[in-house]
């Protein structure tokens, strides 16, 4: 049987700001998104038996239409009448409700996948209405690199590389809710609004430290006030380990800074994992096609 294996990156986004709520529900979004070396690896093959087998390690990590990648492969199924079953194994290293959009990129694998494995004709722009049902960060993942990401998230636009950085992630050991997490933002607690023209002349420049200057997350301070640790891990990476920048990823929990060379990221990454109780990697920022590294500490 033909096993088509994609990789899951994780990701961080550099920027993100609300412009709005929307008459859906959900928020006007306007983010710079980057993919890290970080990832999960998801293995697919065609099985006899009708419906879906997935297989992932970990008791965090649902089996069932739970997972997105699960959901995933049912749309897929539908859409396009896919005959027999399939089975997805999920090699898991991003951490789960992390701000690293895990389960989304297991999402976009899993769509990319199953296209690759009954060689399928889905032109790019079905694919992305499709992965943004299953979620809003689902369009995102199916491209990576660095981009622009505006509406819901599904408005990519592709941006200059961002330059090659060491990245520590730091999660600690509880997971958040995206939905409490704009709740709480809506109900009035707001971090200060970041400019996405410092963030994108930066990336022009590929000038790493004008890019870590330039970070900034709208709802850090919302997810910091529910767990004000976030706020001492981003003091201390901030502060403390030369970084060019930290921020939190995403609704959170996780936080992460960037570094010009591997040393100063691994004293942090070291560091870090000391001082806090949570989960640290050392990874880098990678671009369409580049294999990177991200390895727990
Ligand atoms: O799209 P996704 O299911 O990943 O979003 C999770 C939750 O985050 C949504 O139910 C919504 O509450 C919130 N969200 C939002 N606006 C966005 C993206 C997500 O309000 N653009």
């Amino acid at each position: 049987m033909r096993l088509v294996e994609e990789k899951s990156r994780a990701k961080i986004n550099l920027i993100l700001d609300v412009l709005g709520k929307r008459d859906d529900g959900y928020h006007e979004l306007e983010m710079v998104m980057q993919s890290l070396g970080l990832s999960d690896s998801v293995f697919l093959e065609k099985i006899e038996q009708e419906g879906i087998l997935l297989e992932t390690q970990g008791p965090a990590v649902p089996q069932g239409p739970e997972n997105l990648a699960y959901r995933a492969a049912q749309l897929m199924q539908k859409a396009y009448g896919l005959s027999g079953g399939v089975r997805i194994r999920i090699q898991k290293e991003i951490p789960v409700a992390a701000g690293l959009a895990g389960g989304s990129g297991n999402a976009a694998a899993v769509l990319l996948g199953l296209r690759r494995l009954y060689d399928l004709c889905i032109p790019e722009k079905e694919l992305l209405d499709l992965a943004l049902t299953l979620g809003s960060d689902v369009p995102y993942c199916l491209m990576g690199k660095t981009a622009l990401a505006k509406g819901r998230g599904e408005e990519l636009e592709v941006l200059p590389d961002c330059p090659h950085l060491y990245v520590v992630l730091v999660k600690p050991l509880f997971g958040v809710s995206t939905a409490e997490v704009f709740r709480a933002y809506d109900q009035g607690t707001r971090g200060p609004k970041p400019s996405l023209r410092d963030a994108i002349l930066a990336l022009w420049d590929g000038d790493g430290q004008a890019l870590g200057a330039s970070l900034g997350n709208v709802l850090e301070e919302t997810t910091c006030a529910m767990h004000p640790v976030i706020r001492q891990i981003k003091a201390y990476l901030a502060q403390k380990t030369g970084a060019y920048g930290a921020l939190m990823s995403g609704s959170g929990p996780t936080v992460f800074s960037l570094y010009e060379t591997k040393e100063s990221a691994f004293a942090a990454a070291k560091q870090a994992k000391r001082l806090f109780q949570a989960q640290t990697f050392l990874t880098e920022t990678v671009q369409q096609g580049e294999e990177g590294y991200g390895l727990p500490l």
